[in-house]
């Protein structure tokens, strides 16, 4: 069927385009939970120093429950959006009381860490533990909207629904981190805001904006 080929393909441009990255070497949660937090707000070249600096100076879940703020603060320095790291002690913390300091492997648990919405419970749940969950962004979101040509703006948040379900549809059981992981790079690559380089595509016979030349109509934005 359809989404066997869609995945096939995609997996294995995956297998062989993508991105050697720090935290792409292991499945620890804890890695995978920094990078997508620092992921957020800040570009891939510049978490990978930082990634390892976190790492070294907070080895495990408990040295970041009990860090000093100020060391908390420095090792941030330069990334900003300092709640982010605030709610990551506060929410390595809530591991250490409420599940023996050991990253929970539940999708419902995950949700309920401090600081962990829907997008980044998503990625860990789906690469750190295999669970079959799409990890929607705004990557994910323009991925899909020009994959159906879906006619709903993006900036509107009662509008995340339809891409949840759009990507509950297409992950890959057998490999949703890589599959979440594979939209990352897609949309860090040939599917970029600024322009759509929809011939080069590892999706293009898929994409039925490309495949009806009305790529520039996608995703669907609000005028500001
Ligand atoms: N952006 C957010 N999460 C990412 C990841 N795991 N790899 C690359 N870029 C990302």
């Amino acid at each position: 069927e359809t989404n066997k080929a869609f995945l096939k393909v995609f997996l294995d441009w995956y297998d062989a385009e993508s991105r050697r990255l720090p935290w792409r070497e292991s499945k620890d949660p804890y890695r995978i939970w920094i990078s997508e937090i620092m992921l957020q707000q800040t570009r891939v070249q510049t978490v990978i120093g930082y990634f390892a600096r976190f790492l070294a100076a907070f080895p495990t879940i408990k040295d970041l429950a009990e860090a000093e703020e100020d060391q908390l603060l420095k090792v941030w320095e330069g990334l900003g959006y300092y709640s982010r790291v605030r709610n990551m002690q506060t929410a390595a913390q809530q591991i250490m009381t409420d599940y023996d300091g050991v990253f929970p492997d539940q999708l419902a648990d995950i949700k309920k860490l401090k600081g962990i919405g829907p997008y980044t419970a998503g990625a860990i749940a789906s690469i750190a533990f295999g669970i079959p969950v799409p990890a929607i962004d705004g990557n994910a979101m323009r991925v899909f909207s020009r994959l159906f040509m879906i006619n709903a703006d993006i900036q509107k948040p009662a509008n995340r629904k339809i891409f949840e379900a759009i990507g509950q549809y297409l992950v890959d059981p057998e490999r949703p981190g890589d599959f979440n992981q594979a939209i990352m790079d897609l949309g860090s690559s040939y599917e970029t805001p600024k322009q759509a380089m929809p011939e080069l595509s590892p999706l293009r016979d898929f994409t039925l904006a490309t495949l009806t030349g009305t790529t520039d109509d996608y995703p669907v934005k609000s005028k500001k």
